[in-house]
């Protein structure tokens, strides 16, 4: 399986996703400030993956600090914890593991623990967090994989794969369990402008797998759809609303529209760390805007004319009437989602 973020001795190692599939680089972070910076440049990205590497990074900051006692490192601590919180403002996994970090310290502080002894419980905490993610994605994989008929063409948006999670991945662990369970699959990966994340990394990841890919721009899948070539959508998610409301990658709301025309399911796979009860529906989550030379620029090539107007919000928000079902590692949820998803966060073996 793909090495998304590890932890290494006393470092936290990367590929560069940013560089993928040209190459295959490796970052390597010795602070919590270098793998806050990772996450806010892209080498790393995708909402589990992003939880993930800021646990490491909180971990290997506490270790790397010369703190002399407690009250000290807590300092330092809550100033890491703002820094990695500042990195990206929409995928929750982010907040949701800055959170829990914060938890395991308070626990460690509030018993007496020496720096020392803090530095390892998070460890511990950072390596749970990766661990669980892992089998979150087998989890989702395996309600999912139920989900996709034998022979199914399946399109998927951006990369909701091992890259972007722990390993595995949560809408492309979908469609692993269901290639795993022997089910003959092809799947249409939209290129997902202006950051590549479908051609450049689904692509690279299914076709290391085996997996029948073909790549496609988002202007494409209607006419795909039309044309009775697509016969499911499967995406990941940033963060979930309490209503069931679905902020994904740009691009993901126009597929479930389409998807809704089309009269073909549309399912989201996350890990119960991406819904956020807090939140009652999808005006109230944060959309990231990125840096418009993601957009005027390919390559380092203008491509725009200098003086026009642009725009890169990097999410949006699928209202949850385009949503067919939401697969979570602890069972599959269907409308209503206030209900169904409120039961997958208390543990409910089976929301639905
Ligand atoms: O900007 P990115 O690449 O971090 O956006 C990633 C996505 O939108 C993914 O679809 C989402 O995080 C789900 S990943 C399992």
């Amino acid at each position: 399986m793909l090495p998304t973020v590890e932890w290494q001795g006393d470092v936290v190692v990367m590929v560069d996703q940013r560089k993928l599939p040209a190459q295959e680089v490796y970052v390597r972070c010795r602070s919590a400030a270098e793998v806050a910076k990772a996450i806010r440049t892209m080498v790393i990205r995708g909402a589990p993956a992003i939880g993930v590497a800021a646990a490491m990074g909180l971990a290997l900051g506490v270790r790397k600090s010369t703190a002399k006692g407690t009250r000290q490192l807590t300092v330092e601590f809550n100033k890491m914890c703002d820094v990695m919180a500042a990195t990206r403002p929409t995928a929750v996994n982010l907040f949701w593991a800055v959170n829990r970090m914060k938890h395991a310290f308070a626990v460690g502080a509030q018993a007496g623990e020496s720096p020392a002894e803090l530095a390892r419980r998070l460890e511990d905490e950072a390596r749970h967090i990766h661990d669980e993610d892992v089998e979150s994605c087998r989890a989702m994989g395996a309600y999912g994989a139920a989900l996709v008929p034998e022979g199914a063409r399946i399109l998927t948006h951006c990369n909701a794969g091992a890259l972007a999670t722990a390993g595995y991945g949560s809408a492309l662990g979908v469609v692993r369990a269901a290639a795993e369970q022997g089910k003959r699959i092809a799947v249409f990966a939209d290129e997902t402008r202006p950051f590549l994340q479908g051609a450049r990394l689904t692509a690279w990841e299914l076709l290391r797998d085996g997996i029948e890919t073909t790549v496609i721009t988002e202007s494409m899948a209607g006419p795909i759809m039309r044309a009775g070539d697509v016969d499911l959508v499967v995406v990941g998610a940033d963060r979930i609303a309490a209503n069931g409301d679905v902020a994904n990658k740009i691009g993901t709301y126009t597929v479930a529209v389409l998807a809704h025309e089309h009269q073909l399911p549309f399912y989201v796979a996350a890990p119960v760390s991406t819904i956020d009860l807090d939140t009652p529906d999808g005006d109230g989550i944060p959309i990231e805007e990125r840096d418009a030379r993601e957009v005027t620029h390919f390559r380092g090539l203008q491509v725009t004319p200098d003086g026009a107007g642009i725009r890169n919000p990097a999410f949006d928000v699928t209202p949850h009437r385009y949503v067919t079902a939401i697969i979570t590692e602890r069972g599959v949820c269907r409308p209503p989602y206030t209900e169904s998803l409120a039961a997958a966060v208390r543990g409910a073996a089976t929301p639905c």
